[in-house]
């Protein structure tokens, strides 16, 4: 397959470009702010996902793509962590969430569904969390991450629509690979016990097993790192 990792330099982007390299897969990755070291038998390309012109460069420098993931997202600044409460609530983190984690789907879908239009089965896989779901949210708190998730989720179930008729076989779906050990993570990781934080590499593999059971009849949904289908 030909594969694009859209944040390839993440803990979880990392992680995936490693083992589809390992299977021998065609890998192609983007890179934000720090360019990646250069690996042999893989592509990197410069790419600010929430900016629409180095979105379609991107497409410009890419043919044909058969699994695009994005991976990118964020939780907390240097400046500030997820609010606890409404007080807490602040216009430019509200801002940079919907930003970083709702903006770039858009874009990829966008600029990507020619690259993703073929006679056999194609994957669009988001990175989401189950924190962005409506019907799930018992405790509150981190209303900005929360809102920039649903707000993902909600692009992601309607790209598929979209697309059941336009890219028949491209499978759409939004993910969410539980805690992952991560730099998004870390100010969090403290809360849960060891056995709750999963390493990116055990992340990956999961993530690799359901893609194998994928296909265009399972698109529009939301899964979890266990295969299971969450509540949008
Ligand atoms: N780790 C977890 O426990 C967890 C749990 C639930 C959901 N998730 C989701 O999983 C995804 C991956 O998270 P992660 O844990 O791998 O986080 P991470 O290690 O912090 O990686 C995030 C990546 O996003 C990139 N990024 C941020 N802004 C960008 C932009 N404007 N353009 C392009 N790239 C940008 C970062 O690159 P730069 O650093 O160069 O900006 C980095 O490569 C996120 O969507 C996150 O919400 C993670």
């Amino acid at each position: 397959m030909v594969v694009l990792i859209v944040g390839g330099t993440g803990g979880i982007g990392r992680a995936l470009i490693s083992i589809f390299q390992k299977q021998g897969h065609d890998v192609h990755a983007t890179y934000h702010i720090q360019p990646a070291t250069t690996d042999a038998g893989m592509y990197w390309y410069p790419c600010d996902a929430t900016d629409e012109r180095s979105v379609e460069r991107l497409a410009a420098s890419v043919g044909h793509i058969d699994l695009l993931i994005n991976c990118i997202g964020i939780l907390h600044t240097d400046l500030q962590l997820p609010e606890k409460s409404i007080q807490q609530f602040n216009v430019d983190f509200f801002q940079k969430n919907i930003q970083t984690n709702t903006l770039p789907t858009l874009l990829l879908a966008k600029h990507f569904q020619s690259r993703l239009k073929a006679p056999h089965p194609t994957y669009f896989i988001c990175l989401s969390a189950k924190v962005g779901s409506i019907e799930d949210n018992h405790l509150g708190g981190w209303i900005s991450y929360r809102a920039s998730k649903a707000a993902l989720n909600m692009c992601i179930k309607t790209i598929a629509i979209e697309w059941k008729t336009k890219l028949p076989k491209c499978c759409v779906i939004a993910f969410h690979p539980g805690t992952v050990d991560t730099p998004l993570s870390v100010p969090f990781q403290k809360r849960i016990s060891k056995q709750q934080l999963n390493s990116p590499d055990w992340l990956a593999e999961k993530l690799n097993q359901l893609i194998d059971e994928l296909g265009p009849e399972k698109t529009g949904r939301f899964y979890n790192y266990a295969g299971e289908i969450l509540p949008w």
